[in-house]
């Protein structure tokens, strides 16, 4: 489980004016770190040891032990905002952990990203050859889709082709996959904003977006609650990425768990590049004062916890 340091102590919860009040920081560290252990062991009870020649092993240790499992997080969070049924959000959340560990997995491979380091330790076809990298990203993909369908009705069927069909649409070409062949079509390429925005809102904030849209799939939802729900998931997509961008040149690796200082190595569009260290850390506070707006509107009653999540993405240091 990564111990993930805040950046203040102490994160502020915008009050419905839009005042800073004090935190629950205590409150929602406690909660994490609870959520964060289901999570981990949730996951590990899926990612079976036993796939063959030695595949099992390798997607286990792609997806267990590391990483701040915010994609579950959000799912859980906007399950208990709606009522929801905390079974299923658990279900999707891993479902969106797993898609993001093989887009890992993929993404530092030598053919993208090239990075030895992931959550502290050396990156799958590094401990285990790139033909069991790509196969390990194969699998968990394949993985995820098969939890939202567990075939023993503790999903409703209905439920379950929704959860599918979020997930396919963010995970493929007009989501994540979309959104790294953009990212690698423009290296050495001056972005300018919209079409960096547009990058960043594909290759994280899509599936950042469906993880808050699909744990708030498992209860009920008003038309306002659902389309509040889509501009907070989209805004704290955007602020995340543009926060990893502001990391990846300001923190170091130990911290990161991966290697710190890849992007402008690589010539990558970057909202660093583009506007420099405090511009960009300002503009991703700035959007996720807009995620937090949008909460307001939604007229849910218990979003302290996706509050707390949207503070948490803006000050994080890894
Ligand atoms: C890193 O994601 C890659 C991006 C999508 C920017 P995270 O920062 O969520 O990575 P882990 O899961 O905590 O390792
Ligand atoms: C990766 O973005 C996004 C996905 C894996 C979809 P980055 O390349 O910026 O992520 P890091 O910095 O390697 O974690
Ligand atoms: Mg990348
Ligand atoms: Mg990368
Ligand atoms: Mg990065």
């Amino acid at each position: 489980m990564s111990d993930v340091q805040d950046r203040s102590q102490a994160s502020s919860r915008r009050s419905p004016e839009g005042v800073g009040t004090p935190v629950g920081a205590v409150d929602f560290a406690a909660w994490r770190a609870a959520q964060q252990a289901v999570i981990e062991q949730a996951l590990s009870a899926w990612v079976r040891s036993d796939a063959p020649a030695g595949l099992g092993e390798a997607m286990r240790y792609a997806v267990l032990d590391g990483g701040k499992r915010l994609r579950p997080l959000l799912a859980l969070a906007a399950c208990e905002a709606v009522g929801g049924q905390a079974a299923v959000a658990l279900r999707v959340g891993c479902a969106l952990e797993l898609i993001h560990a093989y887009s890992l997995v993929h993404d530092d491979m030598p053919c993208m990203d090239n990075d030895v380091l992931r959550r502290g330790k050396p990156t799958v076809h590094v401990r285990f050859g790139e033909a069991q990298a790509l196969l390990v990203g194969d699998a968990l993909q394949a993985l995820a889709f098969e939890l939202l369908l567990p075939g023993d009705g503790s999903v409703p069927d209905a439920m379950a082709v929704s959860l599918c069909r979020q997930l396919a649409l963010a995970a493929g070409a007009d989501g994540m996959a979309g959104g790294q062949a953009v990212d690698l079509a423009s290296v050495g390429v001056a972005l300018d904003q919209p079409a960096l925005e547009a990058m960043h809102r594909l290759k994280t904030g899509a599936l950042l977006q469906a993880s808050v849209m699909m744990g708030a799939s498992t209860g009920p939802l008003t038309a306002e609650a659902r389309e509040q729900l889509a501009v907070y998931g989209a805004a704290l997509g955007l602020a995340f990425q543009v926060v990893d961008d502001v990391l990846d040149v300001t923190a170091d690796s130990a911290t990161l768990g991966k290697t710190a200082g890849k992007d402008a190595a690589a010539d990558k569009p970057t909202f660093v590049a583009l506007m420099g260290l405090d511009a960009a850390q300002a503009y991703a506070d700035r959007v996720l004062d807009q995620a937090h707006a949008a909460l307001r509107r939604s007229g849910l009653p218990h979003t302290d916890t996706l509050h707390a999540l949207a503070d948490w993405v803006g000050q994080r240091a890894s």
